[in-house]
Parts: structure tokens; sequence; C-alpha cells
């Protein structure tokens, strides 16, 4: 089994990734948020250095619904040695669906046909690999906008392209996080689609995991994100690297050395304090879900809430960390 570490804006950033490398070592492969400026900004830009992302698999994701803002973004990747490229059809938000693009682009099977042919054909032109082949395309897709029916249509439009890897979150885009991916359109895809098939939503333990193999067993990919920011040590857990009977809550040493690492990248590149305190208090608001059932866990992540400094925040994490 393959296990990828999901894209999650605003939290999975290189930063994030490299801490997490350091410390937990066990996806198969790392996504980039989306990019999605035609010339790339500088945030965009840090994402994809190689310097910051030694030792890893990154696959860098574009989200466009263009052909010519997702060749310039392809570009920009290529040059930087990428040899995968994962387009975003999943993304809910408003202003993207409103703009048609990530889930939005699941609304028009034909005009979506149309901006897969020209992505392949721009990924073809790009060549990245040594033997001179072209950039190599996957994609991460929701199942439709408001019915599930709409899968049927979307499907054999995806089944006539010859996909990296298609990554599946089979929810609505309605649905936003909501409700439950549905398994019977993971079911249709792995009977139409010839491509490998990702599992992505809603796996966020060992139990989640088995379930979705004792109906799947061809399963052999599965990305999952939310899972690992409540608990940074799912994917060991899946591998079974760790003990199976030993309760799904965060080892306390290694939670401690990646919260370490991460406070020190974020303070060493962002430009102010107060920003590094939001961005751990946005981990913390999945993390602090391993922590709730603790006796006095509601308080103490009430006190890690409250928290106006970085070293607060440090203070009340070490009281966590202790009650583990
Ligand atoms: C805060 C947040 C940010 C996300 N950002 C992205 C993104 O940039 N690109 C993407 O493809 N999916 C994004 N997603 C979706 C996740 O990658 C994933 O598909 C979704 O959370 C379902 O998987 P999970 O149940 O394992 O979390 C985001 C989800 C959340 C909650």
């Amino acid at each position: 089994m393959l296990y990828y570490l999901a894209p999650l804006e605003g939290i999975t950033t290189y930063v994030f990734r490299r801490a997490y490398a350091a410390v937990y070592g066990d996806a198969d492969r790392y996504f980039t948020p989306f990019l999605a400026s035609k010339k790339l900004n500088s945030r965009e830009k840090n994402e994809i250095l190689p310097e910051h992302n030694e030792g890893i698999f990154l696959v860098p994701q574009i989200l466009a619904n263009r052909a010519d803002t997702f060749a310039a973004i392809a570009g920009q990747i290529a040059d930087r040695g990428y040899s995968v490229i994962n387009l975003n059809l999943g993304c809910p938000s408003g202003t993207v669906v409103s703009h048609g693009r990530g889930a939005g682009m699941l609304a028009d099977p034909d005009s979506l046909d149309a901006f897969l042919e020209e992505a392949f054909h721009i990924c073809e032109g790009l060549s990245v690999c040594a033997d001179g082949s072209g950039m190599r395309l996957s994609v991460k897709t929701r199942i439709g906008i408001a019915s599930e029916t709409e899968w049927e249509a979307l499907l054999p439009v995806f089944a006539r392209y010859p996909f990296e890897e298609l990554i599946l979150h089979p929810r609505l885009q309605q649905q936003q996080y909501g409700g439950h991916p549905s398994l019977e359109a993971y079911a249709a895809a792995l009977e139409v689609l010839k491509c490998p098939v990702c599992y992505n939503g809603d796996i966020c333990s060992p139990a989640d995991e088995a379930a979705l193999l004792s109906r799947f067993p061809v399963t052999e990919r599965i990305m999952t994100g939310r899972g690992i920011l409540k608990n940074p040590d799912l994917i060991g857990r899946l591998k079974g690297t760790s003990d199976p009977d030993r309760p799904l809550r965060p080892d306390p040493v290694k939670l401690k050395a990646f919260l370490a690492q991460l406070t020190d990248g974020y303070l060493s590149v962002m430009p102010s304090e107060r920003e590094v305190l939001f961005k751990l208090k946005d981990l913390w608001a999945f993390l602090g879900s391993s922590f709730e059932d603790l006796p006095e866990g509601h308080r103490m992540l009430k006190d890690l809430r409250k928290s106006s400094s970085v070293t607060e925040l440090q203070n009340a994490e070490r009281v966590l960390l202790q009650a583990l």
C-alpha cells in the first residue's frame, strides 16, 4: 500500500512537509497545496523549490481552468525538475468554484474533456525525463457538484485519458467536507478506470482503513489529510510499523520533535511571530481532537487557544504533551 499526505492549503506547506518528513518520514508521496498564479508568486515558488523538498517525492498541484495558465505553471514546475503534476478538480470553495476552477470544472463534462485534452498536450510537450518523455499528469477530483448521478457522465471523460493516477475524494462539491464519501462512486471508478486509483476521504484510523479494504481489497493507494493532522502518527500506524494495540494517540516524543521543528521553521521564514502563532493554531484546530478525551483535555486546549504569543503556545503544548 502507498500512503500519501494530502495537500491542505495553508497547512501542509513546505515547512510542514519538511518537519513531517524529518520526524515521521513515512508518506510515499507529498502534494503541494494548489498553485494558481500564472507567474508563480514567492510563496508558490517556495513550495516547489527543490531545496525545500529534498528527500521526498513531491507532486506539485495546479489549480487552473485555462490552458495558457496551466501551461505557464506547468512550465515553471518542469523547470524545477518535477516529473508529475497533479490537477485540482476538487476544491469546493465558493470563490474557486464560481470562477469555474477546482470542483467547478466538474459542472460541464464536455468543457472538462476539452481542457484535459489540452492539458495532456501541454504535458507531452514538456520534456522532463532523461529519456525525453513528457510530464505525467495526475488528477485529484470530487464526483460532481450537486448529485452523484453526475459521476456517471464524468467517469467516461476521465476514462479517456492516461492519467499517472486519479485520486478520488468521492464527495460532491456541495458537501464540502460534510456527509460521507460515496463508496459506490469509488467502486465505479475502480471498475471503469484503467489508470491507478487512489482513495481519499475520512481515513483517520487503522479501523477506517480496514473497513475500506474489506470492501475494496484491490485498493493500493490511500491519501489522508485531516487524519494526519489529528494524529501525525497515522501513516506509521497504517503501515504497521508501530504496535497495533496501542491506542491511536500521538507519540509524545515524536510530536514534541515535530512541533519544535515546525515552530522553528515558521519562525525562520514568516515575517511576524503573530502569523506563526496563527499557523500553529490552525494545526491545533485538528491536532486538538487527539487530546479532547484526556482528563482536563478541554481545559488544556482552551488554554492553548487563548495563547497570545508563541511562547505561551509552547507552554500550553508542553502541558498537553505531558498528559499523553
Ligand atoms: C483546510 C483544507 C485545505 C485543503 N486544501 C487543498 C488543496 O490545496 N488541494 C487539494 O487538492 N485539496 C485540498 N483539501 C482537500 C484535502 O486534500 C482532502 O481531499 C480532504 O480533506 C479529504 O481527505 P481527508 O478526509 O483525508 O482529510 C483541503 C482540505 C482542507 C480541510
